[in-house]
């Protein structure tokens, strides 16, 4: 059978887990037209979030029967596109919890203890030595960490919170405007675990931000159209925020320039899963998923 892998992945995966089936790894960052001409006789897609699985992308790849992507989002396929055409789909859960739960933690402790700071004063020379008043951060002990999304990444963010000593305070999408609003009023650091859905997108706004804790800290490692960068900047600028961290983009790998210059921000490039053990678990997890499919085994971690 022939595979399309959107861009190199950690090996062993697709050089064990496909073997005995013809493989072509695109070079990654490939323009829908050459990802389509690869998919004119490939019978299953193996992307990542960069490759977008459009309407068009499958209107060009007739024979395509399986979709694994490597990755838990699912944002960057059309789902009922692959539904309409009984394509299967496939994605990795589980295998990135802790990265992406560490991360999120990595990037609430860079914000609060104001590490970018630091570090860049540190870097430029003119820091000349210890002071009481210098870039104090916020302390998180008895502080309430907000949670939005309580799957698995957000319960394992939870988790680590309370080792912190924090409050923790969690909801779903599900839960309503009730829990949202006190998850606005209430929390010091919100950290953001929920897929990108129409219902997620732009949940972030002005309005929302406004209606944060005056002071709190806002962590995004799901996805950046969550939060609407612009309304973002805004909130730091005004003080209503005491900063961000960020891990995901708007329009990535586009970054909002007026959050390029703050210092109160935390800017990662989509490193969530990024650990050695993790992106090696998501490819072999994807390939795996492709390789079962072609045997008629059923799939571990369908989609939709
Ligand atoms: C995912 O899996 O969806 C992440 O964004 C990339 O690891």
């Amino acid at each position: 059978m022939k595979v399309f892998v959107g861009q190199p992945l950690p090996e062993p995966s697709t050089s064990e887990l496909l073997s005995g089936h013809d493989v072509v790894i695109g070079r990654g960052g490939l323009p829908p037209e050459e990802v389509s001409a690869h998919l004119a006789a490939a019978d299953a897609f193996l992307p990542t979030p960069r490759e977008r699985v459009s309407r068009e992308v499958l209107a060009a790849a007739p024979r395509l029967s399986i979709v694994a992507t490597c990755s838990v989002g699912t944002d960057h396929i059309n789902l009922a596109a692959c539904r309409e055409r009984r394509i299967a789909v496939a994605n990795t859960p589980g295998v990135l919890t802790d990265a992406t739960a560490d991360l999120a933690w990595a990037l609430i402790l860079s914000v609060t203890r104001r590490m970018p700071e630091g570090e860049a004063l540190v870097r430029s020379g003119a820091w000349d030595g210890w002071k009481p008043l210098e870039l104090l951060g916020m302390g998180l002990q008895g502080k309430t960490l907000g949670i939005y999304g309580m799957g698995r990444i957000g319960t394992a963010v939870a988790r680590r919170g309370e080792a912190f000593g924090m409050r923790i305070l969690g909801m779903s999408e599900e839960d309503g405007p009730d829990l949202f609003e006190r998850l606005l009023a209430e929390s010091d650091v919100l950290s953001i675990h929920v897929p990108l859905t129409p219902e997620t997108r732009g949940r972030f706004g002005r309005a929302e931000l406004f209606r944060m804790k005056r002071g709190a800290v806002l962590v995004n490692t799901a996805r950046g159209p969550i939060v609407d960068e612009e309304a973002l900047a805004t909130a730091l600028e005004e003080g209503q925020l005491r900063g961000a961290g960020l891990d995901v983009y708007e329009k990535e790998p586009f970054v909002h320039p007026r959050l390029l210059g703050r210092k109160d921000v935390g800017l990662l490039p989509h490193l969530g899963s990024a650990t050695i053990e993790t992106r090696l678990a998501m490819a072999r997890t994807a390939s795996a998923e492709i390789a079962r499919f072609f045997r008629g085994e059923p799939l571990l971690n369908p989609v939709g």
